[in-house]
């Protein structure tokens, strides 16, 4: 009889996660899965991505920014950023997974296909936390259209980000 192929190895170390995605700008559906990715590891870096594939409508600074002051109460949380393959940073931060939020079965295959890749590619583990429903629909992009067209994202985003995005958008 076969044995299962067990992995026991590294079970003491640190659980340090990445949090990764581009948060043009951060929503409270971003903030549910990180702080709930805070409750269940050591430590969680929130990072940002900065391969420049496309224009953001906020820098990756600016959305740094807004990310350290959003998790300011979450004491094991870290906000950094990172260029090139996401396992790379992983590798040289000893970053042991990767926590993404799983919203609906739209975003299963996209998903599937980085986790299956990057497994592949570094044998970094990822992690999917299901969404709250009540964040099921949103997503930045959204968010910046209905604010673009004069619509209320009040309660889709922190208050701070709220302002910058009036700021930034204004009502069109
Ligand atoms: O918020 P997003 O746009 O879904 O974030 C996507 C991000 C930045 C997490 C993803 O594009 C990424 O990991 N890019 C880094 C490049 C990389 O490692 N590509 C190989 C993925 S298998």
């Amino acid at each position: 009889m076969g044995s299962a192929n067990v992995v026991t190895e590294g079970r003491d170390r640190v659980r340090r996660v990445a949090c990764p995605g581009s948060f043009d700008p951060v929503t409270n559906g971003h903030l549910d899965i990180i702080s709930r990715a805070a409750l269940l590891h050591d430590e969680v870096i929130v990072v940002v991505g900065a391969n420049q594939s496309k224009q953001g409508l906020f820098t990756v600074e600016e959305r740094v920014a807004m990310l350290r002051d959003v998790t300011s109460g979450l004491k094991n949380v870290e906000v950094g950023t990172f260029r090139g393959l996401l396992v790379q940073y992983c590798k040289d931060n000893d970053i042991s997974a990767i926590v993404k939020g799983l919203r609906a079965v739209s975003d299963f295959e996209y998903e599937m296909e980085m986790a299956q890749m990057n497994y592949r590619l570094a044998e970094i583990e990822t992690l999917f936390i299901a969404a709250n429903p009540v964040y099921s629909f949103l997503r930045s992009s959204l968010v910046k259209e209905i604010c673009r067209y004069g619509g209320d994202v009040s309660s889709l985003v922190p208050e701070l980000v709220f302002d910058q995005l009036q700021e930034r958008l204004g009502s069109a």
